[in-house]
C-alpha cells in the first residue's frame, strides 16, 4: 500500500488529485442555493441501470431546521467535524419494490447510488467544494426522524463545504488515504 497524496498518474485531473475527506469545515462559509442545485443537477445527470435512477437526497445547509433535526442523528465521530460543513447531504437508496418486503428494486441500485454521489462529488469539486462522505450516523434513528419509506435506505452522508485543514494534515488522522497500486488492483492488463 502507499500514500497517494499525488496520484503517479500525471494526466489524472488536478480537482481529483487533490481531493481529500476533511475531518474540519470552515463554520463560517455557506453554500448558495445555486450550488445546492448544481449538486443535484450532476447527481441527477448519472447514469444508473435501466435508467432506474433509484436515489433520494435530504438536504441540510447548516443553521436551517433540515440540519437542526439531522445533526443529533450524527455518530459521536462524525459530530466532531460533519456540522460545521455548510452542507450535509443524506444520500438514500431504493432497496425494495414499494410494498414488499424482499424484492430488490434493482440489482444495482447501491452502485447507481454511489455513482451519482460521485457525481454530486465532482461537481462539488469544480465548485470548490471539499467533501467527506461518510457512513457513521443512525439510520434508523433518522429514517424515523424524516420518515423515509420502509423500501428506501439512509446509506451515507455527504457534507460539503470548505475544508480547514490540508489533506496531510495530522488533525485528519483517521481516514485512512493508503491506496493500492495500480498493480494491485489489476487483475489483468497487457
Ligand atoms: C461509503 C463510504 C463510507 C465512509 N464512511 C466514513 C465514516 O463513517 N467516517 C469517516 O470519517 N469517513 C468515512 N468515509 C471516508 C473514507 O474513510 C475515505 O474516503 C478514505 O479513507 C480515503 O480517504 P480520502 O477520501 O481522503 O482519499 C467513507 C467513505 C465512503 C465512500
Amino acid at each position: 500500500m502507499t500514500i497517494c497524496e499525488v496520484p503517479a498518474a500525471p494526466a489524472v485531473h488536478p480537482a481529483l488529485a487533490g481531493r481529500f475527506s476533511p475531518v474540519g469545515f470552515d463554520p463560517e462559509f455557506e453554500i448558495g442555493a445555486a450550488h445546492v442545485d448544481s449538486l443535484l443537477d450532476a447527481a441527477r445527470m448519472a447514469p444508473s441501470a435501466g435508467n432506474g435512477q433509484p436515489w433520494m437526497f435530504l438536504v441540510a445547509r447548516r443553521g436551517d431546521e433540515i440540519h437542526r433535526r439531522l445533526v443529533p442523528h450524527l455518530a459521536r465521530s462524525s459530530s466532531m467535524w460533519a456540522p460545521d460543513a455548510s452542507l450535509l447531504v443524506v444520500n438514500c437508496t431504493q432497496v425494495l419494490v414499494e410494498g414488499t418486503a424482499d424484492w430488490a428494486y434493482s440489482e444495482f441500485a447501491g452502485y447507481d447510488l454511489g455513482q451519482a454521489v460521485a457525481h454530486m462529488t465532482v461537481q462539488g469539486l469544480h465548485l470548490g467544494l471539499d467533501a467527506h462522505q461518510f457512513r457513521a450516523f443512525d439510520r434508523d434513528a433518522l429514517a424515523a426522524e424524516f420518515q423515509i419509506p420502509p423500501h428506501w435506505e439512509a446509506t451515507t452522508m455527504t457534507a460539503f463545504g470548505r475544508a480547514s485543514h490540508a489533506p496531510g494534515d495530522v488533525s485528519s488522522a483517521g481516514t485512512s488515504r493508503e491506496r493500492a497500486s495500480r498493480d494491485e488492483i489489476t487483475w489483468a492488463r497487457d
